[in-house]
């Protein structure tokens, strides 16, 4: 329920497939811990998805996948509102809008789309391209202070400020005068960043061909235990300072995710597995990915069995979310000159 005097959280997942711990420690934990004393709205982006072809069936099982995962780790409907982007065609007009305000050598620099579309450059939709616009209309649309993400959505959010500051510049004459608040990112320390566990310097990601590479909600106990007793390592012990991990990439990436599971800092898991085999902190490591995971995976199977709980919170939520945004949206119609 919004709330005057809390700020205004926003945040979304791409609903393209199993999501991965890189997922849940870089973005979805923030959006749980949040939810206490902010105002927070948590989106499903399926017009995000589309930017890239989609199955059709697939794309809409994977929505109430995303939207169970949000549950399952914690977000409470009753503090959060929970909604699917489609169903709010607000963020797709604000969209049209902002792709007037962007300037295009603006996300010609967009390191993402430069990654994504590769050498197939002419090839690629064009909503890949004006993808981080209607990302800007998400976080504007609702009037949000902050975003909490992983470290690859940074540069997103910092156009996603220059397009706001723009906008309110480009208007200030017409009532755009400070109209959009400049949100700020939150970006976790230790966890803004989870490396695939077969090589540390490639992101953690769903779109890796190899499962082994990722640690998914779904996976087995027994999976999890496999995974990270064959993650990479180096021959060499766990170091006793920090330093050290600079050259080390895969030990690096293990620790940190150790180190925010457990709610440690770095410095102190060092301290406690320094000199020691990687075979004793992989064992704690497992443990405590599934002391966190376990829960999680058992709450997702029991929402499996339970869509119509599913579909009534979302429902919910698009009511919230159009409630708020139509009202915001008339006032940006109004200050662009729109209608009559
Ligand atoms: P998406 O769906 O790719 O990822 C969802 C969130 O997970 C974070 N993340 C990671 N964090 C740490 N390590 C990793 N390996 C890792 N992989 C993914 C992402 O940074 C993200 O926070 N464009 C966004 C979705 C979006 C959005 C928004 C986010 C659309 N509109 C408005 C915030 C506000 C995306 O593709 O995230």
């Amino acid at each position: 329920m919004q709330d005057k005097k809390k700020k205004i959280v926003f945040s979304g997942v791409q609903p393209t497939g199993a999501l991965h711990l890189g997922n849940y420690l870089g973005a979805i934990k923030n959006f749980v811990d949040l939810q206490e004393d902010h105002d927070c709205l948590y989106c499903i982006v399926d017009l995000h998805a589309v930017t890239v072809w989609q199955n059709p069936n697939d794309l809409k099982s994977n929505i109430l996948d995303v939207a169970s995962i949000y549950l399952a780790s914690g977000i409470d409907p009753k503090k959060s509102t929970i909604f699917v982007q489609s169903t709010v065609p607000y963020h797709s007009e604000l969209s049209w809008i902002l792709n007037c305000v962007t300037r295009i050598g603006w996300l010609n620099r967009m390191t993402q789309f430069k990654e994504k579309a590769g050498k197939n450059r002419e090839n690629v939709s064009s909503g890949l391209y004006t993808y981080p616009n209607l990302m800007a209309a998400d976080i504007l649309l609702y009037f949000s202070d902050l975003v909490p993400v992983g470290d690859d959505q940074k540069q997103h959010l910092e156009l996603t400020r220059d397009i706001a500051q723009k906008f309110n510049n480009d208007y200030s004459d017409f009532g755009g005068k400070d109209f959009f608040p400049i949100p700020n990112p939150i970006i976790m320390d230790e966890s803004s960043r989870v490396m695939s566990l077969r090589d540390g310097t490639k992101k953690m990601s769903k779109s890796d061909p190899s499962a082994m590479s990722r640690i998914e909600f779904k996976d087995s106990n027994d999976l999890i235990v496999k995974k990270i007793s064959k993650a990479k390592t180096d021959p060499l012990p766990i170091p006793n300072n920090v330093n050290d991990l600079e050259t080390r990439p895969e030990v690096h990436n293990l620790i940190s995710i150790f180190s925010s599971l457990a709610g440690l800092k770095i410095t102190t898991v060092l301290n406690d597995y320094s000199g020691k085999q990687f075979s004793e902190f992989k064992k704690d490591l497992s443990d405590l990915l599934i002391e966190n995971i376990e829960p999680i995976r058992d709450e997702l199977i029991r929402l499996d069995n339970d869509h119509s709980f599913l579909l009534d919170i979302l429902e919910k939520g698009t009511n919230e979310a159009m409630k708020r945004s139509s009202l915001n949206m008339k006032k940006i119609r109004d200050i662009v000159g729109l209608g009559y």
